[in-house]
C-alpha cells in the first residue's frame, strides 16, 4: 500500500500585463500618490508585478497553471480525484474557486474545495492534500494557489499598493511508495486578525465595511521573521533532518529582507534562497507554487532535491512543508 505523496508536476501562470516599479510609480503619481522605485526596491526587493485584466478571475489564472502542472506530470484532467485551491481572492462569495476551476478543466465528480489561509494558503493546502492521499481518500491531487490581489488593493495607500501582484501556481501531488512530502507544520494565532485583513463583508445585497487590504507592515514583518524560523525548525525536527539537509528554501515571497533573514537564521547561504519577489511582488497564496515552478523550469531545482516551503500571512497564519522533490 502506498502511503506517501510526491509532487509529479508543477505549473504557473502570470497575467500578461506587467508593471515595473517605474510604471506603477507613474500611475500612482497621476492619482496624487507619491512613491519611488528606490523606496520599493530598498524596502522590499520588488521590481515588477503582474496585474490581471478586469474580467480575469482567480479561477482563470489557476486553470492555466493547473494545465501546465498536469502536462508536466503527464496526466489528463480526468486523472485528478482532488482539487484544492488556496486563495483569498475568490471569483465569488461561493461556490469555491476549486469548483469553478474543475468545470473549466472539463471534469466533474472529484472533490474540490478552497483553503483560506491568506499567504500561508499553499502550505496549508499542500498539507491537507498530503493527508488525504496518505489516508487513501485521494490518489492524484491538483493543489493550486491563485490570486488577484490587485482587486483588493487601495491605490491611495502607498504602504500596501506597491507590494502585491496577481498570479497562480500549481502542483500535481500523487500517491507514491517513496516519500515526497516529509513533514509539515501549520499554525495560526487569531488575535492578530487586525494587522493584515480585508475587513469588508457582504450583507443584505451591499458590501459593508472596507473591502480593501489593510496592513500594519512593521507588525507583520516582526512576527514573520520569528515564525518562519520556528516553523522550519519544527518541520526539520519532525523529519529528523537539520538545516544542512535543505537544498532550497522557498519562503512566501513578500519581502526580500524577511526572506534573507530567515535564510540567515537557518544558516543557509543566500544562493539556496529561491527569489521571485523581485519579478512577481507578493502574490499571496500563489507566491510559493509560482516560485517553485519558475525554479523547476529554469533547471535550478532538480529531482531529488530537498525543499523547505514556508508561508506566513493574514490570520495570523504560518507553516512549513519539507519535501523531497
Ligand atoms: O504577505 C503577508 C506577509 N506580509 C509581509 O510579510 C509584509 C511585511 N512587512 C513589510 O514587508 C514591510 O513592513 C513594508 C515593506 C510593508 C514596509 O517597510 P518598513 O521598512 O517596515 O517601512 P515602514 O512601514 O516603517 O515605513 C517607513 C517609511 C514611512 O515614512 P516615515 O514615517 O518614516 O516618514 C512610510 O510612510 O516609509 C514610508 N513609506 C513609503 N515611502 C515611499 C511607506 N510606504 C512607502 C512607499 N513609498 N510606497
Amino acid at each position: 500500500m502506498t502511503c506517501f505523496s510526491r509532487i509529479t508536476g508543477t505549473g504557473s501562470y502570470l497575467p500578461p500585463r506587467r508593471l515595473t516599479n517605474a510604471d506603477l510609480v507613474a500611475e500612482l503619481a497621476a492619482g496624487g500618490v507619491e512613491t519611488s522605485d528606490e523606496w520599493i526596491v530598498e524596502r522590499t526587493g520588488i521590481r515588477a508585478r503582474h496585474f490581471a485584466a478586469a474580467d480575469v478571475s482567480s479561477s482563470d489564472l489557476g486553470v492555466e497553471a493547473a494545465k501546465k502542472a498536469l502536462e508536466a506530470a503527464g496526466l489528463e484532467p480526468s486523472d485528478i480525484d482532488l482539487i484544492i485551491v488556496a486563495t483569498s481572492t475568490p471569483d465569488m462569495v461561493f461556490p469555491s474557486v476549486a469548483c469553478i476551476l474543475q468545470n473549466k478543466l472539463g471534469i466533474a465528480g472529484c472533490a474540490a474545495f478552497d483553503v483560506q489561509a491568506v499567504c500561508s494558503g499553499f502550505v496549508y493546502a499542500l498539507t491537507v492534500a498530503d493527508a488525504l492521499i496518505k489516508t487513501g481518500s485521494a490518489t492524484k491531487a491538483l493543489v493550486i494557489g491563485a490570486e488577484v490581489f490587485s482587486r483588493i488593493l487601495d491605490f491611495s495607500d502607498r504602504t500596501t499598493c506597491v507590494l502585491f501582484g496577481d498570479g497562480a501556481g500549481a502542483v500535481v501531488l500523487e500517491a507514491s511508495d517513496t516519500p515526497g512530502i516529509l513533514a509539515s507544520d501549520l499554525h495560526a494565532d487569531g488575535k492578530h486578525v487586525g494587522i493584515l485583513c480585508v475587513p469588508g463583508h457582504v450583507s443584505g445585497g451591499k458590501v459593508l465595511g472596507d473591502p480593501l487590504l489593510k496592513m500594519d507592515g512593521p507588525a507583520v514583518f516582526k512576527l514573520a521573521v520569528g515564525v518562519l524560523e520556528s516553523a522550519a525548525r519544527a518541520t526539520l525536527a519532525k523529519a529528523n533532518l537539520t538545516d544542512a539537509d535543505i537544498d532550497w528554501l522557498i519562503p512566501h515571497q513578500a519581502n526580500i529582507r524577511i526572506m534573507q533573514s530567515t535564510a540567515k537564521k537557518l544558516k543557509m547561504p543566500l544562493e539556496k534562497l529561491i527569489v521571485t519577489v523581485d519579478q512577481h511582488g507578493n502574490t499571496s497564496a500563489a507566491s510559493i507554487p509560482l516560485a517553485l515552478d519558475v525554479s523547476v523550469r529554469s533547471g535550478k531545482i532538480k529531482k531529488g532535491d530537498t525543499l523547505m516551503l514556508e508561508g506566513v500571512g493574514g490570520g495570523f497564519t504560518w507553516g512549513a512543508v519539507l519535501l523531497n522533490y
